[in-house]
């Protein structure tokens, strides 16, 4: 299952998260990932494992054009030469000559750059060495800068949603303007989101598992996920977490659950 740009194109609804994997681990969690269908791959300058995803791409064997790669940048390279920059860089590393999706990683409100990062973004992909370009834990405060600026609008914002900290005034204004919403850390990054009550005896009426029914959650309002796991049984668990539909009574359920966790990652105060 695929969801769909506004400029054209798309993009898996399922992918894999490789935070913090780096190095060999990596290389052979992305292998194994491509192996067994994964064909969306999420990665990050700040992930320092574009190498290790690189070589787990190259180690499966399947072509790269059938990989949608991402990939994102900190504000170090918040200017339209940084960028330029950031894509050498992170080409280089994952050894590629074209990236499917770069993001802003984070808007660093404080460093008031996130405008120029947008413009070498669309620079990079007039130049088509990328093929989309996105954003990364913008809110609508920010998106609104950019696309006043730019007349530009992302093709994908990437926010943290799980079903207790779902960001449903930001994820609305993506729908309002037709940006897809990725969910970043859609199992709570291995915190207690998947022993929360309501989802242990959800996953049991469904003879699912807890993350299955959380990630059923995310399709079932229409986000692209990144899950990280790096044992192949949960791997290929969220991969076929598609297969299970929830009623709409259990979204609702899980989508009622909102406002009971805080991040401590909010993008007015939290970046690099
Ligand atoms: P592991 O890599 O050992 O499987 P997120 O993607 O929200 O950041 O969550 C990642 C965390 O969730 C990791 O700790 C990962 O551990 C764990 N995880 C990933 N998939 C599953 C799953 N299907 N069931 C339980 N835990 C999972």
């Amino acid at each position: 299952m695929n969801l769909t740009f506004a400029d054209g194109g798309s993009i898996p609804q399922i992918g894999l998260g490789t935070w913090p994997l780096v190095g060999d681990e990596c290389a052979r969690v992305v292998a194994e990932a491509i192996a067994m269908g994964y064909r969306l791959i999420d990665t990050a300058y700040a992930y320092q494992n574009e190498n290790g995803v690189g070589r787990g791409i190259k180690d499966s064997g399947v072509a790269r054009e059938e990989i949608f790669i991402t990939t994102k940048f900190n504000k170090d390279d918040h200017s339209v030469d940084g960028v330029q920059r950031a894509f050498e860089r992170s080409a280089e590393a994952l050894n590629v000559d074209y990236i499917d999706l770069m993001l802003v990683h984070w808007p660093n409100p404080e460093h008031n750059m996130y405008v120029e990062a947008w413009l070498g973004l669309i620079a990079l992909q007039e130049q088509g060495k990328v093929r989309h370009i996105g954003t990364s834990n913008f809110l609508p405060e920010h998106l609104d800068r950019i696309i006043g600026a730019t007349g530009v609008t992302p093709a994908l914002d990437q926010l943290q949603v799980n079903p207790r900290y779902s960001q449903p005034e930001a994820r609305a204004y993506n729908v309002a303007h037709g940006i897809v919403t990725q969910s970043w850390s859609p199992l709570g990054q291995g915190n207690d989101l998947l022993q929360t009550p309501a989802i242990v005896d959800m996953a049991a009426r469904y003879d699912a598992t807890p993350a299955q029914v959380v990630l059923a959650w995310h399709l079932a309002l229409g986000l692209g996920i990144v899950p990280k796991s790096s044992e192949p049984v949960r791997m290929r668990q969220n991969l076929e977490a598609g297969a299970l539909v929830l009623t709409p009574e259990d979204v609702a359920a899980l989508s009622a659950l909102e406002g009971t966790e805080v991040s401590d990652k909010h993008p007015s105060t939290f970046g690099h």
